[in-house]
């Protein structure tokens, strides 16, 4: 398989951030996996690639943003998978919160990845972010330091970038409830607009979503929400390939600004 371009992957340990490594490897782009803990991250994915030639591993906090610039040196597109969503701390005892982590360090990259010319930011976010009233909204955010808050300000922040930066396209992928299983394939997931959905999906599935952005035009500059596909829905005319998922996806019109 030819050699594509470089991809960055941000947060490269988490449990997406490494299914998204794995996907865009075998999709036969260089992938540099950036995480706090390189040595970890080597040892998660080294053994698990087709081709250890085309992944390097970078140290990476998304709080400093010196090192950012090194970072995506050379990369043509980042992907976005860091979070503070490591669970309810006493407030004032942690630097690495959703603030500084999901809506800050989503800014930082966003902006650095505008100045080193890289052509598109994939972020993920979260399902229900925009929704405050529904049981994630409220149970994820009281839980999780106002993590659905600072999701939300984190895209609104991505998009601001973008707007003065309209070179390097963004899209927002807004993940139901993560579950760590092989992924389902397209035909089991749901792809939608306006945050109605949230469902449990796989991991493996939305790695493979996240990647099949690149190929499908119409997810440049839009946000969507993906969910596992409940038995009961309809299963008729169902997509073959991600891509297909993929092409009902509109671009955002502008966003609201809280
Ligand atoms: N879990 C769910 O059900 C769910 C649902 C919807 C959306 N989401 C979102 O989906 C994304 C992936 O979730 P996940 O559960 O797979 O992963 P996760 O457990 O949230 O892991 C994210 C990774 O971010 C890294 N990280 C934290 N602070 C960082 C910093 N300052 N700089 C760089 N990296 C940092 C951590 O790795 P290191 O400690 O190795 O640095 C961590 O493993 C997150 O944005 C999450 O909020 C999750």
């Amino acid at each position: 398989m030819a050699e594509k371009g470089l991809v960055v992957v941000i947060g490269a340990t988490g449990p997406l951030g490494k299914e998204c490594v794995l996907a865009l490897e075998s999709e036969g782009y260089r992938v540099r996996a950036a995480s706090r803990r390189v040595e970890t991250a080597r040892e998660m994915l080294l053994h698990k690639v087709k081709n250890p030639s085309r992944v390097d591993f970078v140290h990476v906090d998304v709080m400093e943003k010196s090192v950012l610039s090194s970072v995506l040196k050379d990369a043509e597109v980042v992907f976005f998978c860091a979070s503070a969503s490591a669970g309810w701390r006493v407030p004032g005892t942690s630097k690495n919160t959703p603030k500084q982590v999901d809506y800050l360090g989503a800014i930082h990259v966003a902006e650095a990845a505008a100045q080193a010319k890289v052509k598109r930011l994939i972020l993920v976010s979260s399902a229900m972010v925009t929704n405050r009233s529904s049981f994630p909204y409220l149970f994820l955010n009281s839980a999780f330091g106002r993590i659905m808050h600072w999701k939300r300000q984190g895209e609104i922040g991505v998009i601001k970038v973008h707007e003065k930066n309209p070179e390097m396209a963004y899209t927002i992928v807004r993940p139901g409830h993560l579950i760590n299983e092989p992924a389902k394939g397209p035909k089991s997931v749901i792809v939608d607009q306006g945050d109605r959905i949230s469902w449990r999906v796989t991991r493996a599935d939305v790695a493979k979503v996240c990647c099949a952005c690149l190929k499908v035009e119409n997810t440049m500059n839009a946000t969507f929400e993906i969910a596992g596909r409940k038995e009961t829905e309809s299963q008729s005319n169902l997509p073959e390939t991600y891509e297909a998922l993929l092409a009902t996806v509109k671009p955002d019109k502008k966003p609201e600004s809280t």
